[in-house]
């Protein structure tokens, strides 16, 4: 897509999305791998990986990032409770931020924004504080803003994400039952006004019923709903 202005994102399945830069920075989103039905198995991921960005603590989520961080040699970005606790798991590198706040990573300036949903990292010690769930907005140098949601609801205050950031392409979960679905994506793509919708989170498990075609046909004919597969590049 020209407006990408040569940035290359390629969706792995659920929320797990690559974002690589012009200039060479590769940013892996909430990597979830080994048991996500939807990876595409024979997807081969850059030797480095420079950030891997994490939405939540929730397994859907983090499950792989302590071997992806390890064997691409990446820095891993979270909310601060978040990255101590993968930091605790064995993870070398680790910048730990919050919401409203942005930290520069190469070309690619990534703003820690809002999201409504919970967040705790479960493993055999238990349940962890993790802090709050998050979505990030990427401003790339010469490139576009991309917003990715994490798992979220709609709310009101997606007016100012658009209000301060312009993304150009918002990846927003639709499958419903954990995160909103086709309808409250719609009004969501309303608040944000992006050219271009990714859609995330659905299809993986039985419950995350919500289907593209279902938000295609709830926007605007002028917004660019991508239909692709897992593996493929917008
Ligand atoms: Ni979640
Ligand atoms: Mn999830």
């Amino acid at each position: 897509m020209d407006s990408l202005k040569g940035t290359r994102i390629t969706w792995l399945g659920h929320a797990t999305v690559l974002v690589q830069t012009a200039k060479g920075t590769n940013i892996l989103i909430d990597p979830f791998i080994a048991e996500n039905p939807k990876y595409p198995k024979n997807f081969v991921l850059p030797a480095k990986i420079h950030y891997i960005l994490l939405t939540h603590g929730h397994g859907d989520h983090i499950a792989d990032v302590v071997w992806a961080a390890a064997s691409h040699s990446s820095t891993v970005v979270a909310i601060y409770e978040l990255a101590a606790y993968v930091a605790g798991k064995g993870v070398a590198d680790t910048i730990g931020m919050n919401l409203g706040g942005t930290v520069q990573l190469d070309d690619v300036a990534a703003t820690m924004v809002e999201a409504k949903h919970s967040s705790a990292a479960q493993d055999d010690q238990g349940t962890h504080y993790v802090g709050v769930a998050a979505g990030y907005v990427l401003t790339i140098t010469d490139g576009p803003v991309l917003y990715h949601a994490g798992d979220t609801a709609v709310f009101s205050d997606m007016n100012l994400i658009r209000e301060l950031y312009r993304p150009e392409v918002a990846m927003l979960p639709i499958g419903g039952h954990f995160t909103m679905g086709p309808k409250e994506a719609a009004l969501a793509v309303s608040f944000l006004k992006p050219a271009t919708v990714l859609p995330l989170h659905f299809g993986t498990f039985p419950p995350l019923k919500g289907t593209p075609e279902e938000l295609i046909a709830l926007v605007d004919a002028s917004v660019h709903v991508v239909l692709c597969a897992p593996g493929e590049a917008i």
